[in-house]
């Protein structure tokens, strides 16, 4: 038993959120055809979500990126007015920009890996009409600041909350700040339906044009709904196990995404800037079955998450590596630590000889992951120095919900033996 635990594959992505149970609904509904678009889950889900939050209305997607692009279409921007947002951002976020005919112009980043208000003040043209912020990891942006920048300047402002649902600012729940939000439930995000997404206002006019935006578009087809139903199954029971033997499972993933039974969280287009045909869609009602389900286990992922990282920090804390500050209020998707001065490819790649997956596609390049076309996204190096230099430094140990103690100890031995 000892020998299975020091070989049994450590990820960070992949499917990290689901539990036993979560498989088990998944499996159930691929055998409900007759409820996988339609269905009672959907308004369940975001009944439940906007009353956590306590907002006024909320609108799901079957992504953030769907989201995104519909909160964008419906703000009445003009073709080639200028989105802010972050570098250090994920192609999903500024290809919503892009898709929707505006320009993204990128901000550097602060120690806390959110946007610099300092940089952005810097940013700001005559054409500037929206800021994004990200809340990176898990880590509010720095609100109080930004939000008088917006003030004083005419400017909404948007929370891309992919990664921060759970977290507050001074008491208050992130998502709520912003003219508009949004939060994705994405293969690897805080809680997971594979693929989901909602918007978020408290803005009458804005909801209803999000809402017809939405009305407009189709659910997904019946063969996608099915690729996303069988991702948990398929990673948890086949491909992760598989990565025991000589990491046999990557060419089993590679090959199931090659037949197309099982999808990827970004589309090869997408990292040339085009949308593929699955965005925008309506969350299907089986996704968003899986979505409540999860929804429900938020408090405890993120208080799981919390002690994992208090373990992290205290056995890390004596490393010459730079932990970025932390907030108390935040929550982790991922525990991250920079190490300059290392070949984080080489460190990748002894990882994987302990059987401990560490890349997340967080790294290298300013807009990941790093096979995105940089120029493409708009983005010109040199632009956003410390964003560029974190993309190079960065690495990301994993925090979710099976990460278990002994796992965070095989991870910090490794750590400090580099
Ligand atoms: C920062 C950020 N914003 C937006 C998105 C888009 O979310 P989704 O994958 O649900 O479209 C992602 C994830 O891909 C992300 O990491």
């Amino acid at each position: 038993m000892k020998f299975f635990q020091h070989f049994k594959p450590i990820f960070i992505s992949l499917s990290p959120n689901t539990e036993k149970d979560d498989i088990f609904l998944a499996l159930k509904l691929i055998f409900k055809l007759k409820v996988w678009k339609r269905g009672e889950k959907i308004k369940e889900f975001e009944e439940e979500f906007r009353k956590y939050l306590g907002v006024k209305h909320v609108i799901t997607f079957n992504s953030g990126r769907s989201a995104f692009l519909a909160i964008l279409k419906s703000l009445g921007l003009k073709k080639g007015e200028e989105i802010l947002l972050q570098a250090f951002t994920c192609n999903a976020a500024v290809n919503s920009i892009i898709w929707s005919g505006l320009k993204p112009v990128f901000v550097d980043i602060d120690e806390t890996l959110n946007l610099n208000p300092k940089d952005l003040k810097r940013k700001i043209t005559e054409q500037s009409r929206v800021v994004m912020i990200q809340h990176t990891f898990g880590h509010s942006a720095k609100l109080d600041e930004i939000l008088k920048i917006c003030k004083e300047n005419n400017l909404v402002l948007i929370e891309d909350c992919a990664h921060s649902l759970g977290v507050t600012y001074k008491g208050k729940k992130i998502g709520t700040f912003g003219e508009g939000s949004f939060f994705s439930f994405g293969r690897d995000k805080i809680i997971s339906s594979v693929y989901g997404g909602i918007a978020v206002t408290n803005n009458d006019v804005l909801a209803k044009k999000i809402e017809d935006f939405q009305e407009k578009i189709d659910f997904p087809s019946n063969f996608w709904i099915f690729q996303q139903l069988l991702h948990p199954v398929l990673t948890n029971y086949l491909i992760i196990p598989l990565y025991s033997f000589f990491e046999l499972g990557r060419w089993v993933l590679l090959a199931f995404q090659k037949l197309k039974i099982l999808s990827k969280a970004v589309h090869k287009k997408e990292k040339q800037g085009k949308k593929p045909s699955y965005i925008p869609k309506k969350i299907p009602n089986a996704l968003a079955f899986l979505a409540l389900y999860q929804f429900k286990k938020l408090n405890k992922f993120n208080t799981h998450r919390k002690e994992i990282a208090r373990f992290y920090d205290k056995n890390l804390k004596d490393l010459r590596f730079v932990l970025p500050k932390k907030h108390p209020e935040r929550t982790y998707m991922r525990y991250s630590i920079l190490i300059e001065n290392y070949d984080t490819d080489e460190i990748l790649k002894q990882a994987r000889k302990q059987k401990i997956f560490l890349d997340d596609g967080w790294r290298k390049t300013p807009i990941v992951p790093p096979d995105t076309d940089q120029g493409k996204m708009g983005y010109t190096f040199g632009t956003c120095p410390q964003a560029e230099k974190v993309a190079k430094s960065i690495l990301n140990l994993p925090i979710h919900i099976n990460i278990s103690k002994k796992d965070a100890q095989r991870i910090t031995k490794f750590i400090i033996t580099k």
